[in-house]
């Protein structure tokens, strides 16, 4: 099934030549869709048949995680091991908007799994990831789900093509935080959810390459001026089973790149595997004006 924007993502987007509101075409002959902008040049961006758009500007390479990357990471999540990150996750976000289809972004989807959950706990979802491979398997993830409505879209998550204003929620699982971009998609009230590595994340699998091991020390890009309003740590343990699926894990960590050969030896030797998994959800809260009767000059948050 391919899955569609409904009204609510539309009344979201934004082009992102000329930021004029986006409509969805009528099937053409061959059953394609595409959206097209409401500005004078009628900006136009196909949905590809999983249901995915490419915003990027013509002869802007995107990148992001490669199609092996995400084939390890789509793999690896498929296990359902992480299972329990996504349900604190929906939980959470869940608790501070509970109003039904409201729309909430993704920011640095990857291949869509906490994505195709939120979307499953009822809300309007769009996932923005830099990578075309990532998004594509998003769409499929979400489409196969049974989820008729969601939207993916390779972008930066600097420059989304969203509104101001727009998004109850944006969500943001161990991809970049573009603060201000998270600011200005999110409608006051909205909230913010970050989730990183907590101290012990992945502590097994670490101590299993390396001689020396050290707790991780948080996060240098959280929010610096959005409002912590709450902090939920998700911490449990994992068996991972089978060489290849503690190798898919190990890919989907920065360590995999900075490992020596030798080092990543020591994995492929490993039949199954114990680690902790430990994920802080810092939940931000943008400021509601309105609701607070009052107005500041600056509220921590510009719209351009
Ligand atoms: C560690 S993965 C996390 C993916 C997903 N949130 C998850 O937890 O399964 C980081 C993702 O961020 C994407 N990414 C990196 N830089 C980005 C950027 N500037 N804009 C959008 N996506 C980006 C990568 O392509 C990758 O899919
Ligand atoms: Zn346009």
């Amino acid at each position: 099934m391919r899955i569609l924007p409904n009204q609510r993502i539309l009344s979201a987007l934004r082009c992102p030549i000329c930021q004029s509101r986006i409509e969805l075409s009528e099937e053409n002959a061959q059953g394609g869709r595409s959206l097209f902008c409401g500005g004078q040049r009628r900006h136009c961006f196909d949905i590809s048949a999983s249901g995915y758009v490419n915003f990027m500007a013509p002869g802007r390479t995107a990148g992001g995680d490669s199609k092996q990357a995400v084939r390890a990471r789509t793999d690896f999540l498929n296990l359902e091991l992480y299972r329990p990150v996504a349900d604190a996750l929906c939980r959470t976000v869940r608790r501070y908007i509970p109003v039904e289809d409201a729309v909430a972004v993704d920011a640095g989807c990857g291949e869509g799994y906490y994505t195709s959950l939120l979307a499953q706990s009822g809300f309007s979802c769009v996932g923005f990831d830099l990578s075309r491979f990532a998004v594509d398997a998003a769409a499929k993830r979400t489409g196969k789900a049974g989820v008729q409505v969601g939207f993916f879209g390779v972008s930066s998550v600097f420059e989304m093509p969203i509104k101001n204003d727009s998004a109850a929620a944006v969500v943001n699982v161990f991809a970049p935080c573009a603060e201000e971009e998270y600011c200005r998609v999110l409608m006051p009230g909205g909230i913010l959810a970050v989730a990183y590595a907590g101290p012990e994340h992945l502590m097994g699998l670490k101590r299993a390459v390396y001689s020396q091991t050290r707790e991780n020390d948080g996060r240098a890009d959280l929010p610096k001026r959005m409002k912590c309003v709450e902090e939920v740590r998700v911490r449990f343990d994992i068996e991972v089973k089978g060489t290849e699926n503690v190798m898919n894990l190990f890919a989907m960590t920065p360590y995999y790149w900075k490992t020596s050969v030798s080092d990543m030896e020591k994995l492929k030797s490993l039949e199954s595997l114990t680690t902790a998994v430990d994920v802080i959800l810092a939940i931000y809260q943008k400021e509601d004006t309105a609701a607070d009767g009052q107005k500041k000059e600056d509220d921590g948050c510009r719209s351009h």
